[in-house]
C-alpha cells in the first residue's frame, strides 16, 4: 500500500468499499462520524417506523436505519460469523430493543465495525463520533468489537452555545468514543493555550531567562539508594518521597551544555543541575525545586472534555483574541469554514485526533466523510487518506472544497466509484435517479437545489452562480438533469423557469440525446450577452449530453468568479509536525 499511494475518495456504500478496496491492518487511524438523524428525538427513533425525510442528505441514507431484509442479513451475518462477544450482544440487543430503528442502525453499525477493525493497523486507533441517542449503545458494541481493555476515552465535545431542554437540561454536547487496536496504539496528547489566569497562578517566578513555574524535584515513595539520600539539606525521606528529577531537565541540560545528564550520579545530577540554574530555592518552597520555562511550555495537554467557552475571548495567553478551546468551536452560518453541510463537524476537533493519533505519512480513514472535514485536515497535515461517501452531493462538495483549500498544493488523489463512461452513467440512473441528477450537477460543477422537496418539480434541479460585473450581484444559471426521455416540451418549460426565476441562463443536461425540435427550440431562446463583455454572447438555453461533457464540453458562461458552493479558505499544509508532548511531568 505504501509504494505508489494515492489519497482516495470512494463513491459508494461503505461497507463494499472497505471489504472490496481496504486490505487487512493497511489503516493508522479511523473517524467516523455516520448519519443518525442528529435532530430526531429519542421517541421518534424508537418508533418503528418512520415520518417523510425530505432533505437530500437523509434521502441517500434514509433506508438504511429501518428494519428490514438488509438489516436482517446483517444480523445474522454478525451474530453467525462476527466474534463470539459481538454475537452474544447483538442477540442480548435484539431481545431488549425488538427490530426498531435503534437495532437496524445498531446492526448496520456493528457489521461495518468489523470491518473497521480489520483494516485498522495494531498501532491504530478509532473515533466514533455519536450523540447521547445512541452512544451508550455504541460504546458496548466497541466494547465487543474493540475489546474493553483498549478504551481510551470518551471525548464530551461542545456542539453548540445553548438548547432547550424540556423537562431536562439542554443536551449541548455529542460523544466521541476513541478505542485503539491494542496496547501498542501510538498516542502524542497535542497540547492548548494556557488561560493568563493560569500563567499568573504557577508561573509566578522570574530570573534572568524569563518567568518560570518552580515544581518538585521528588517522586511518592521512599528510596534506599542515592535518590533517597539527603541534598542541600534536604532529606526526601523524611516526607515519604526520593529525588526524581523531570524529563524536561535532562533534555534542558543537554541543550544549555550539549552534555549528557545520565552521565552523572544522581546527586551529582542536581549539583549539575543547580551550577546552570535550574534550581529553586526561592522562600516559597520548603524544599529544592525545579523551575520550568513558560518559554519551553508547550502548553495544557487536552483533556476529554473539548468544550469551547463562549465569552472567554482574551483569556487566553499571548492569543488575546481567542477563547477557551476555540480551534474547536462549534460551527454557525457566521463562520467562514462553514460550507453548507448540515453535520460538517469543525476541523479544529479533526485536528487533535489527527495529530493525537497520526504522524505524518499516516493512512486516515473516514469512511463518512460528508463534506471531507477529515480528509482536509488529514491533507493539511501531511497524513494520507480515504474518504467514502454514499452521495455524490458529498464527493462534489469535497472535490470543490480540496481544490479551494489546497490549490496546487493539494496531493494527488482519485475518485473512484463515479461513472467513468455512458454506461457507467446509465447505470448510475437506474441504480438511483438521485444520486445520478448529484453526480450530473457536479460534471458542470452546479449546486444541487436542496430546498426541493422529494418528488416536487420545480422545474429546477440545481444552480450555478456566477458573477460578471461589478454590481456584487450574482447571476443564475438554472441546471435540469434528465435521465429519461427526453422532449421539446422541456425545453419551452426550461425557458419559463429562467424567466420566472430571472436566470440569465438554462443548461439542460441529458443522458439521452436531444430531439431536432429541442435543439431549434433552445436556439430560438436567443442569447445573453453581459454588459461589460461586450461581443461575448453566451445561448440562453444550453443542451448538454451526458456523453459531451464526459467528452469534456463545457457549459458556456462568462467565468470570472464562481460562487456555486461556498468556497473553503484557502490554507496552506503545515510547514512543519511538531513535537506535541509539553516537556512537563504533570
Ligand atoms: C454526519 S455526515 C458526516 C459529516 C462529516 N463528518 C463532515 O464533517 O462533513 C455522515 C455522512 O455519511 C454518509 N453515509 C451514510 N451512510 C453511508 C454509507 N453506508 N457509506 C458511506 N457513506 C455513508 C452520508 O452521505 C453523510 O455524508
Amino acid at each position: 500500500m505504501t509504494e505508489e499511494w494515492v489519497n482516495k475518495l470512494f463513491f459508494g456504500d461503505n461497507l463494499y468499499i472497505l471489504r472490496e478496496h481496504v486490505p487487512d491492518e493497511s489503516v493508522d487511524l479511523i473517524y467516523l462520524d455516520p448519519p443518525f438523524k442528529s435532530n430526531a428525538t429519542y421517541n421518534v427513533l424508537f418508533k418503528e417506523k418512520s415520518g417523510e425525510q425530505s432533505t437530500a442528505q437523509i434521502t441517500a441514507f434514509e433506508d438504511t436505519w429501518h428494519w428490514g431484509i438488509e438489516s436482517e442479513s446483517a444480523y445474522s451475518e454478525v451474530v453467525t460469523a462476527g466474534p463470539k462477544s459481538l454475537s452474544d450482544l447483538m442477540q442480548s440487543f435484539r431481545a431488549f430493543l425488538g427490530q426498531n430503528d435503534m437495532m437496524a442502525y445498531l446492526t448496520m453499525m456493528a457489521i461495518r465495525m468489523l470491518e473497521l477493525h480489520r483494516v485498522l493497523k495494531p498501532t491504530g486507533s478509532i473515533f466514533l463520533h455519536c450523540d447521547t441517542t445512541a452512544s451508550h449503545y455504541l460504546r458496548i458494541l466497541m466494547d465487543a468489537v474493540f475489546r474493553v481493555e483498549n478504551f481510551r476515552n470518551e471525548i464530551i465535545w461542545r456542539r453548540t452555545g445553548s438548547n432547550k431542554g424540556f423537562k431536562r437540561f439542554g443536551p449541548i454536547h455529542q460523544t466521541i468514543l476513541f478505542y485503539a487496536k491494542s496496547k501498542d496504539s501510538f498516542f502524542v496528547n497535542p497540547t492548548g493555550p494556557y488561560t493568563k489566569d493560569y500563567i499568573k497562578e504557577y508561573f509566578v517566578e522570574e530570573d534572568e531567562r524569563g518567568r518560570y513555574r518552580p515544581v518538585l524535584l521528588t517522586g511518592p515513595g521512599i528510596r534506599t539508594g542515592d535518590s533517597g539520600k539527603p541534598w542541600r539539606g534536604y532529606n526526601p525521606t523524611d516526607s515519604g518521597r526520593h529525588w526524581q528529577p523531570a524529563s524536561y531537565l535532562y533534555r534542558k541540560y543537554k541543550d544549555m551544555t550539549g552534555d549528557d545528564l545520565a552521565n552523572y550520579s544522581l546527586l551529582e545530577r542536581l549539583d549539575k543541575l543547580d551550577e546552570i540554574g535550574m534550581i529553586h530555592f526561592g522562600p516559597r518552597a520548603q524544599v529544592p525545586q525545579y523551575k520550568y520555562y513558560l518559554l519551553d511550555a508547550l502548553g495544557v495537554p487536552y483533556q476529554d472534555i473539548w468544550a469551547y467557552q463562549p465569552g472567554t475571548q482574551g483569556s487566553v495567553y499571548e492569543q488575546s483574541d481567542i477563547g477557551i478551546d476555540q480551534d474547536v468551536k462549534w460551527l454557525t452560518t457566521k463562520d467562514k469554514e462553514r460550507l453548507g453541510y448540515q453535520t460538517q463537524k469543525p476541523e479544529g476537533v479533526l485536528e487533535r485526533i489527527i495529530k493525537a493519533c497520526s504522524k505524518k505519512g499516516d493512512i486516515v480513514l473516514d469512511p463518512f466523510c460528508g463534506c471531507g472535514t477529515t480528509v482536509a485536515v488529514a491533507e493539511r497535515f501531511h497524513r494520507r487518506w480515504i474518504g467514502i461517501d454514499l452521495t455524490h452531493l458529498a464527493i462534489s462538495l469535497m472535490v470543490s472544497r480540496l481544490k479551494d483549500t489546497f490549490g496546487p498544493e493539494l496531493s494527488p488523489y482519485k475518485i473512484i466509484g463515479v461513472p467513468k463512461d455512458l454506461s457507467g452513467a446509465k447505470a448510475l440512473a437506474e441504480e438511483n435517479r438521485y444520486q445520478f441528477e448529484w453526480w450530473a450537477l457536479h460534471l458542470v460543477e452546479a449546486r444541487p437545489a436542496q430546498d426541493k422537496k422529494k418528488g416536487a418539480d420545480t422545474g429546477i434541479d440545481g444552480y450555478i452562480y456566477f458573477f460578471d460585473d461589478k454590481s456584487g450581484k450574482a447571476k443564475k444559471i438554472i441546471v435540469q438533469v434528465k435521465s429519461g426521455k427526453v422532449q421539446v416540451s422541456q425545453i419551452r418549460d426550461l425557458k419559463g423557469v429562467i424567466d420566472r426565476e430571472k436566470a440569465v441562463i438554462g443548461a439542460f443536461i441529458t443522458l439521452n440525446p436531444p430531439t431536432k425540435p429541442m435543439n431549434t427550440e433552445a436556439v430560438s431562446a436567443g442569447f445573453y450577452e453581459p454588459d461589460l463583455l461586450p461581443g461575448n454572447k453566451y445561448p440562453r438555453i444550453q443542451i448538454l449530453t451526458i456523453e459531451e461533457l464526459l467528452d469534456g464540453k463545457k457549459l458556456e458562461y462568462p467565468q470570472l468568479q464562481k460562487g456555486t458552493f461556498q468556497k473553503a479558505q484557502r490554507k496552506a499544509k503545515e510547514k512543519e509536525d511538531k513535537g506535541q508532548t509539553s516537556f512537563i511531568d504533570k
